[in-house]
C-alpha cells in the first residue's frame, strides 16, 4: 500500500489550480443513466471514487469513451441495460446508492446494494428510500440488496424532507426528473455540488427550478437532450489549500474556483489571521506570523461551515495562540484523525462530539494512520508544519478524492515522496 514520506516543516508559496468535485461529479455521472442520447461531462477529477462510479455505469450497460487526458467522458446508453449495482463497487463508494434514483425513474426497477457504513458513521440510506417511496417506488431489503420496482413512470409529488441529506436530495431531483408530473421537495440540501447538478440536468432539457432557499421544483420530462457540461471546481480541495497557506505563512494562489461558493471559510480564515483577496475564479491567500484562535466552530450544513474541512481546520487550530473548539454536528464518527494529530504533539480533548484544541502545540515529524479521505489530508497538513520526518500509511483513502496531490504539493514548496 503507497504511503507518503513527508519533510517539514514547509511553507507553501506559488499557484495552485483546483480540480473537477468529486461530490459534483458523482451525482451528474450517475444522472446519466437518465439519458437515450449520449451526453459529454468534462473537468471530471481523476481520483478513484470517479473511476468506481465509471465501472459502475458500465456494469449497468452504459458504454464510456475517456478523453486523452481521462478528464472528459462520453457516455453512451447500450442495448446491454443493467439494473444489478453490485455491492463490490457500491460498498468501496457509498455515493453508489445514487445510481438507485435513475434507474428506477428510468426502467422502473434495480436491484442496488445497501452502501454499508464507514469509518465516519452508519451511513444509513433511509431518508433517499422514503423519498423515492413517496415517488412511486416499491422495495425490499433482501440479503444487503434493496429490491426494487415502480409500476411505470414515477408519480410526482410532494416531499418535505425530515432532516437535511446531500444524498437525499441528489437522488430524489434525479428520480423527479423522467416522473410524471411536478414534484416539489422541501427541506433539500442546498449545497454548490447539488446546484451544478440541477444546472446540468437543466442543460439537458430537465424542468427543474428552485423555488425557495431549499425548495426544488421539478417538472417531469419524457426524456433529456444530448449536452456537454463541464463540472465546478472541488469547493472542499480549495478549502484545503486555502488552510495550509493559512498553517505556514505561506502566499497562495488558488485558481479554477469561485470564491463565493466558500465565504463561510473564507471568513474563518480571515478570522484566524489569514489576508485573502478574492477575483473571479482565484482566491490569493497570505497565512498570518501568528494564527488567532476562533473559539467554537460547527460543522453544519450549507452554507454553515463543512463537516469535510473540519480534520483540516482542527489542525490550524493546534497551531493558533488559544484554545478553541469544533463541534462535529453531522457525522457521529468523524474525529479518528484526533489520536493520529496526538501523535504529533497535538493537544486536543474530546467530549462527545466536541474537540477543544490548545494552542500554540508544537509538532515533531511521526509515522501516521491514515482513515477516511479528509482525516488522511489533514494529516498530510499536520505533517507539513511538523519537525522533521512524517510517514503516512494507507493513502488510498486521500486517491479517493484528492488528484496527484503530491505533485500539486510539490509544486509549491512541500517536501513530499509517494512511496509504492
Ligand atoms: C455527502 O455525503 C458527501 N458525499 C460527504 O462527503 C459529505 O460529508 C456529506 O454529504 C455532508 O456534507 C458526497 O457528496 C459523495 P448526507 P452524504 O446524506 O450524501 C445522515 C467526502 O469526504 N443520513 O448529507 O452521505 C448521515 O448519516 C464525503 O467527500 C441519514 O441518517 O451525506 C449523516 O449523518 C464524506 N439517512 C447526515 O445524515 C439518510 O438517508 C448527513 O448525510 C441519509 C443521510
Amino acid at each position: 500500500m503507497d504511503k507518503f514520506l513527508i519533510t517539514g516543516p514547509c511553507k507553501v508559496k506559488g499557484q495552485v489550480s483546483i480540480s473537477g468535485s468529486k461530490n459534483a461529479a458523482l451525482p451528474i455521472l450517475a444522472s446519466t443513466l437518465l439519458f437515450d442520447k449520449p451526453v459529454v461531462i468534462e473537468n471530471l477529477p481523476r481520483v478513484r471514487d470517479i473511476d468506481t462510479m465509471l465501472n459502475l455505469l458500465k456494469s449497468l450497460g452504459s458504454k464510456i469513451k475517456f478523453s486523452k487526458n481521462k478528464k472528459t467522458v462520453k457516455i453512451y446508453k447500450t442495448k446491454k441495460q443493467n439494473y444489478f449495482a453490485s455491492y463490490s463497487l457500491v460498498k468501496t463508494m457509498r455515493a453508489g446508492i445514487l445510481v438507485l434514483g435513475p434507474l428506477i425513474s428510468k426502467y422502473h426497477k434495480s436491484i442496488t446494494s445497501l452502501p454499508g457504513g464507514c469509518l465516519i458513521g452508519a451511513r444509513p440510506v433511509n431518508y433517499h428510500l422514503s423519498a423515492l417511496k413517496k415517488l412511486g417506488m416499491k422495495y425490499e431489503i433482501k440479503k444487503g440488496y434493496i429490491h426494487a420496482t415502480s409500476k411505470g413512470k414515477l408519480k410526482g409529488t410532494k416531499i418535505k424532507f425530515s432532516k437535511i441529506s446531500v444524498g437525499a436530495t441528489e437522488n430524489s431531483i434525479i428520480a423527479a426528473t423522467l416522473a410524471q408530473g411536478k414534484t416539489t421537495l422541501k427541506n433539500c440540501a442546498i449545497e454548490p455540488e447539488i446546484k451544478d447538478l440541477t444546472n446540468f440536468l437543466k442543460s439537458a432539457g430537465a424542468n427543474i427550478k428552485w423555488i425557495g432557499k431549499r425548495t426544488c421544483q421539478i417538472i417531469g420530462v419524457n426524456s433529456l437532450n444530448p449536452t456537454t457540461y463541464s463540472v465546478m471546481g472541488d469547493r472542499i480541495e480549495t478549502g484545503t489549500f486555502c488552510v495550509a497557506a493559512a498553517l505556514t505563512k505561506g502566499d497562495l494562489t488558488i485558481k479554477n474556483f469561485n470564491p463565493k461558493l466558500i465565504q463561510t471559510e473564507l471568513n474563518l480564515l480571515k478570522r484566524s489571521g489569514a489576508k485573502i483577496k478574492t477575483n473571479k475564479n482565484e482566491i490569493k491567500i497570505k497565512g498570518p506570523q501568528k494564527i488567532k484562535s476562533i473559539n467554537s466552530i460547527f460543522t453544519k450544513e450549507y452554507p454553515n461551515f463543512p463537516t469535510d474541512l473540519q480534520a483540516q481546520f482542527m489542525v490550524l487550530m493546534c497551531k493558533a495562540n488559544g484554545r478553541s473548539s469544533i463541534t462535529e454536528s453531522i457525522f457521529e464518527n468523524r474525529f479518528m484523525h484526533v489520536a493520529e494529530l496526538r501523535r504529533l504533539g497535538a493537544k486536543i480533548v474530546i467530549k462527545d462530539n466536541k474537540a477543544t484544541m490548545e494552542g500554540n502545540t508544537e509538532f515533531t515529524g511521526a509515522e501516521l494512520m491514515s482513515s477516511d479521505l479528509r482525516a488522511s489530508v489533514a494529516l498530510v497538513l499536520a505533517a507539513i508544519i511538523s519537525k522533521g520526518q512524517s510517514v503516512i500509511n494507507r493513502i488510498y483513502h486521500l486517491d479517493r478524492g484528492y488528484e496527484k496531490i503530491e505533485n500539486k504539493l510539490k509544486k509549491i514548496g512541500v517536501r513530499i515522496k509517494r512511496l509504492s
